[in-house]
């Protein structure tokens, strides 16, 4: 996630490559400010709990998350969101983690309620980002949650 988080930051390097409205600017520029700022949360919490800051993008996670070239805005959209739902599942699970394994993490305890606070601030966030993206996919496509 501290990866994912990382890139979606940079979503607004893309504005001026795809062809966009200024609705769909705005809705860009709030998920690369709100992802830029979960991303310094889950750093935060990574350092608290010892666990290295990775220099590069896990195994698995193409080395670009998102790749735009060629798309329409809603095709982009569309592609964020799976994104947004993977972030806003990962999170839940995050949330509803065994507690002993949240204790080892973070032994003290207002350390483990701040952090499980904060995850579900980022359940939230993410849960608006997804609205957000369904609505500039508009009726494009019909998503499930
Ligand atoms: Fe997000």
């Amino acid at each position: 996630m501290y990866w994912i988080e990382s890139e979606m930051e940079q979503l607004g390097t893309w504005e001026a490559r795809v062809e966009m409205m200024d609705e769909n600017i705005d809705a860009l520029e709030i998920l690369s400010h709100d992802s830029d700022k979960h991303w310094g949360i889950i750093k935060k919490w990574m350092i608290k709990a010892n666990i290295d800051i990775p220099e590069i993008a896990p195994h698995g996670l193409p080395r670009h998350v998102f790749d735009f070239e060629g798309l329409s805005k809603e095709e982009m959209f569309k592609n964020i969101m799976k994104y947004e739902m993977l972030a806003m599942n990962v999170y839940k699970d995050i949330k509803n983690a065994n507690s002993d394994v949240i204790k080892e993490l973070f032994p003290s305890e207002k350390d483990a309620f701040e952090f499980l606070t904060e995850i579900e601030q980022l359940i939230k966030e993410e849960q608006k980002h997804a609205d957000i993206c369904k609505k500039q996919i508009g009726g494009f496509a019909k998503i499930k949650y």
